[in-house]
């Protein structure tokens, strides 16, 4: 059995855990192959952990063992060309992306040691962090690539 969204690719920040993690499994499901990106080291101005090089190596196993392949990288979604480095490397494997899921983020919970350092660091990588995923993927974006299903095969943009 086929998955509806065969043969599609997802570019996937924050791929190493969580929702990030979770996304690129359910969609590899429905056989879709993944760019997962993650920044694989500790920001010192939240009190827990990011997601490590193993982790994201383990969501690409998991992305594997649903019959789909996976490009990873390390890159901070705040730094432009690091993260262009990754998309471009799965984009030179997959020759398309059809779905861009800028699911990278941060939040600190309790007390602040720096609220300053926190904020900055927080309104960087979630909004400036989605706004360089959208720009290093969008030029390449599939017109149609919404749609569920298309009649006729879908054409890069530009
Ligand atoms: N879990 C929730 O209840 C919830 C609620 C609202 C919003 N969100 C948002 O959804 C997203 C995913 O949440 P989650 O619960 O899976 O979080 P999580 O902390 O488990 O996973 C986030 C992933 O993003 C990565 N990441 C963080 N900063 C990065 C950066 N600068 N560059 C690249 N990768 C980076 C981390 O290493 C981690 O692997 C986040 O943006 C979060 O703010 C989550």
């Amino acid at each position: 059995m086929t998955g509806k969204l065969e043969g599609r690719v997802a570019f996937i920040t924050g791929a190493a855990r969580g929702q990030g993690r979770a996304h690129a499994v359910r969609l590899a499901l429905d056989g879709v192959d993944i760019i997962g990106v993650d920044i694989c080291a500790d920001i010192p101005s939240m009190n827990y952990p990011c997601g490590t090089w193993a982790e994201l190596q383990e969501t690409a196993d998991l992305v594997g063992k649903e019959g789909r392949r996976a490009v990873i990288g390390k890159a901070d979604v705040r730094d432009q060309p690091a993260l262009r480095a990754v998309f471009d490397e799965g984009y030179a494997a997959f020759g398309r992306v059809d779905i861009i899921l800028a699911n990278a983020g941060i939040l600190r919970v309790g007390d602040s040691v720096d609220p300053v350092r926190e904020w900055q660091d927080t309104i960087d990588i979630l909004l400036t962090g989605t706004f360089n995923t959208v720009q290093v993927a969008l030029p390449r974006l599939r017109e149609g690539a919404g749609a569920a299903r298309s009649s006729s095969p879908p054409r890069a943009r530009g």
